[in-house]
């Protein structure tokens, strides 16, 4: 990415208890980990969950890996975001339709939006088990230290 490194970053997914919350974790420790000032967020497509602390299995498998997320409390996306953030993750094609549609035709809003994963979806863990998860924290962590690398790289 040639593009410079953003100062505001939105991670997103469906209920914004499952992946994005792990997404925020990850992306933090290694904007940490590599000296970065970026601020990180999530939210969720829906507001089902709205209030609620990420799912038990995701703060399991984070804290397995020694990374606290119980005080993170879900909401869902709001047009403001696209004026607050400068990057806007999405996990899967499904959210990244609907934060389009959020978005509709205004194309600085649109050009925000990029997938988490350079190659596919971050699969949905919430209606299976523990594995999962540790499936999800694989492949977020792998992208979230290339994507903290190309920030530190465009600084
Ligand atoms: P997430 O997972 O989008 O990764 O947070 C889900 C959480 C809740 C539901 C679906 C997916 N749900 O249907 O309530």
């Amino acid at each position: 990415m040639s593009t410079s490194a953003p100062s505001h970053v939105l991670a997103v997914c469906l209920g914004n208890i499952c992946r994005s919350p792990m997404a925020e974790g990850l992306l933090r420790q290694h904007v940490q980990t590599k000296g970065l000032r970026i601020k990180i967020d999530s939210a969720g497509t829906n507001g089902y969950h709205n209030g609620e602390a990420p799912d038990t299995r995701a703060q399991a498998e984070m804290r397995r890996h020694g990374i606290e997320i119980a005080a993170q409390e879900s909401r869902q996306i709001k047009k403001k975001d696209f004026e607050k953030y400068d990057l806007i993750l999405v996990m899967d094609s499904s959210n990244f339709h609907d934060v389009m549609a959020l978005a509709g035709d205004r194309e600085e809003w649109r050009c925000k939006v990029k997938m988490f994963l350079a190659d596919g979806n971050v699969p949905d863990p919430y209606y299976g088990g523990a594995a999962g998860f540790t499936h999800v924290y694989e492949l977020v962590n792998e992208a979230a230290d290339a994507w903290t690398d190309q920030w530190r790289n465009n600084r």
